[in-house]
């Protein structure tokens, strides 16, 4: 070889170097918020005033969080449940007096975060937190005047078209009630016993309200149309394969967007554990990486199979703003509850509802800190996606190789990377309120001219814990062509959801979204 070839093939060599991706080329960052939350989140929200709730239970000792002077708890002194600042990061313990283990929670059409249930003395206990700005010392309020008929441990609450909550099953409770209670108390749902097997399975119902007003219920491997009205059962889904997806062996599921004219709507459930790896207390079964999708609406439904790029258990969907589908957190083994997973799953993945089967997923950056039994992940209100908790373990437990897991991050999705920054566009203007039905006006500005439609997108903020986001839902609205309106400035004519089956009453965050990238969204009350 002379000279000159050698250089060349050499420089063909680095390129090749340089150009087979590494870790860091994969979609989508990673930044640590808080190094240290104080405790481990197992359940988490966010609030109207861009804060987040986490919360944990007060029965697993103390914390690394001191409550202020002279407010102990019954078993300790410690906070259990923090607001995070989600525009400065700072941390104010929160006094939740009973224990909210495993319960299950739902913002209240006013802005509450309405929250029930839990272990022990919280077994039956109602508390209400109504969120705070930042100069505001907002808490937990305990109900005294009113209890669940049944105690709720490991239920799903679901708000419905009238702004009341639906809680559904827990551990024991196969049964439905209701927030403000109602006259009958607790009714049987006979679908959750017929979904009991001998490690259970049926926890944490996924639980979607639909836009013809009927609840979608899954548990097990079965889901029913639930009217929540007539408690009847409108319709038996078939059976999803892939094994059981509730816990203790929980996937996680989503209702992709709602849009058009919303008559359908398309559930997705994903991963999951094999049958016998709680039982066995196995901690090495390899998971579940199937999905299964399905038009909820339609007469003859079919599951629609699906592999992720990974198994994975205890993985959290979450709605992006644009209607695609972050699967992010959990393990590649072994099934929920203590000290029963491994195999980190560190990579997300995107799931694109709207590209054909076999190109929906997208291996995204993976992160570094394992998420595994007890953590959570929130859509914040700029794109991002808040990840908190892990805490495999009974108690607090910081020397093991699942650590119990302090530290809350934020992944940010390929959309908000530099360069698609010149089409994100900054809200201007939009109403605070909007009345169902009704018209009105976002403006919009940005800096590359826009071609073709900006949706405005309303994400709810749902209450997440165990895998599953209770409430989650994304609703697209008909909007017009984004007509220029001075300066780079464009006015999008809206449409706001025809009622309380599209959107429960209550808060939304609203993103303009362009060419797939969102806005920062504004808080807007929809009633
Ligand atoms: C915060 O909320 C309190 C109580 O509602 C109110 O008086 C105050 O003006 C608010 N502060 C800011 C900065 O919005």
């Amino acid at each position: 070889m002379d000279n000159v070839s050698l250089y060349l093939s050499s420089c063909f060599l680095l390129l090749l170097f340089y150009t087979t991706p590494a870790r860091a080329d994969l979609p989508g960052t990673w930044e640590l918020l808080v190094p240290d939350a104080g405790i481990a989140s197992m359940h988490t929200a966010v609030t109207r005033f861009n804060t987040a709730v986490l919360l944990d239970r007060t029965n697993i000792g103390p914390s690394r969080k001191l409550l202020p002077k002279g407010h102990c708890l019954k078993r300790d002194c410690y906070a259990h449940s923090v607001q995070l600042d989600l525009a400065t990061n700072e941390l104010r313990p929160l006094k939740i007096l009973t224990d909210t283990w495993c319960s299950s929670g739902q913002f209240l059409p006013d802005g509450t975060l309405l929250q029930t249930g839990g272990d022990l003395d919280g077994f039956r206990k109602i508390r209400k937190l109504a969120p705070c700005n930042r100069t505001s010392f907002c808490d937990w309020e305990e109900l005294n005047d009113v209890e669940l008929s049944q105690g709720r441990w490991y239920a799903t609450n679901q708000i419905l078209p009238d702004g009341s909550v639906i809680i559904v099953g827990g551990r024991g409770s196969n049964t439905v009630e209701f927030f403000p209670p109602r006259k009958n108390g607790a009714v049987s749902f006979p679908f959750l016993s017929q979904t009991e097997d001998t490690q259970m399975d049926n926890l944490y119902p996924y639980v979607h309200l639909l836009p013809n007003g009927h609840l979608f219920v899954f548990a097990n491997t079965n889901s029913v149309m639930y009217d929540f009205t007539r408690h009847l059962i409108v319709k038996e889904y078939p059976k999803l394969e892939g094994g059981p997806r509730n816990y203790p062996s929980a996937g996680s599921s989503v209702m992709l967007a709602l849009q058009g004219d919303y008559s359908a709507a398309e559930i997705v459930v994903c991963g999951g554990a094999q049958y016998g790896a709680f039982l066995m207390r196995s901690t090495d079964t390899p998971a579940h990486g199937s999905c299964g999708r399905i038009l909820a609406t339609s007469e003859n439904p079919k599951w629609e199979m699906e592999d992720m790029p990974f198994g994975r258990i205890m993985g959290d969907m979450v709605m992006l703003p644009n209607g695609d589908v972050l699967v992010i957190n959990g393990a590649m083994s072994g099934t929920q509850g203590f000290e029963l997973a491994s195999n980190p799953c560190l990579n997300p993945v995107l799931y694109r509802p709207d590209q054909p089967v076999g190109l929906r997923f997208m291996v995204l950056n993976p992160g570094s800190v394992p998420r595994l039994y007890h953590s959570t992940a929130n859509l914040l209100p700029d794109g991002r996606v808040l990840l908190a908790g892990s805490n495999p373990h009974v108690l607090y437990r910081f020397d093991a190789e699942f650590p119990t897991e302090l530290r809350v991050e934020a992944f940010s999705p390929d959309y908000l990377s530099a360069d698609r920054a010149n089409v994100r566009v900054v809200i201007e203007e939009v109403p605070e309120t909007v009345r169902f039905g009704g018209s009105f006006d976002v403006v919009v500005s940005v800096g590359l001219p826009v071609v073709g439609i900006v949706e405005v997108n309303l994400a709810s903020a749902p209450f997440a814990t165990h895998s599953f986001s209770q409430g989650q839902r994304l609703v697209k609205l008909p909007v017009t062509s984004a007509v220029p309106d001075g300066d780079g400035r464009y006015r999008i004519g809206c449409r706001a959801p025809p009622g309380g089956r599209v959107a429960p009453p209550g808060y939304y965050m609203a993103f303009a979204v362009n060419q797939g990238v969102p806005s920062v969204a504004r808080w807007i009350h929809v009633s």
